[in-house]
């Protein structure tokens, strides 16, 4: 039971940060963002991630788990990813999603699994499935959006957000 409730433990750390440092993303980009269809559609977006990161923002102090050490980090580079995006247009700022979604839908659902595996339905694991249905549909209105073929320029930087995103979840899941 003990393994259990560690693996709780560490799904609401893992997560409480990344939906956090998806809130800096999406703040970051709303700040910079010109065009005032994708700053209505990222607004959406941000208030829905305020949600998940509230829930499990509670969940920290309900359950008495440590919040990850890396959140000034997440803070600084979740921001720095918004910003960046924005400046580079709507092109960037659906890839960004894209990447970012992509991953944490995966991320998602190997805890979804992880709780069937188990045989337990939870409210924890019906949160975290209503969440992984609302990030595929935002990974799915980014994809949607594209107005064209991927550049080079784009195919990297999808490239780069997948790799960080992986990299910040693997962090959180231990510091
Ligand atoms: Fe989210
Ligand atoms: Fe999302």
């Amino acid at each position: 039971m003990k393994k259990f409730e560690n693996s709780v433990k560490q799904i609401i750390r893992v997560n409480h940060a990344g939906e956090y440092g998806a809130q800096k993303i999406y703040n970051g980009q709303i700040k910079f963002c010109k065009n005032s269809k994708l700053k209505k559609k990222l607004e959406r977006i941000s208030s829905e991630e305020k949600v998940h990161f509230d829930y499990f923002d509670e969940q920290i102090i309900k359950q008495r788990v440590r919040p990850t050490l890396m959140s000034p980090l997440w803070n600084i580079l979740g921001t720095t990813l918004g910003v960046v995006s924005s400046r580079l247009g709507e092109d960037y700022v659906n890839a960004c999603t894209e990447s970012v979604e992509e991953v944490i839908v995966e991320h998602y659902k190997k805890q979804i699994n992880f709780f069937k595996s188990q045989k337990i339905n939870n409210e924890l694991k019906r949160k975290i499935e209503k969440f992984c249905k609302e990030e595929n549909d935002h990974r799915e209105d980014a994809i949607n959006s594209k107005s064209k073929k991927d550049s080079f320029g784009l195919k990297v930087f999808k490239r780069f957000t997948k790799l960080g995103t992986k990299a910040a979840i693997e962090i959180s899941k231990r510091i």
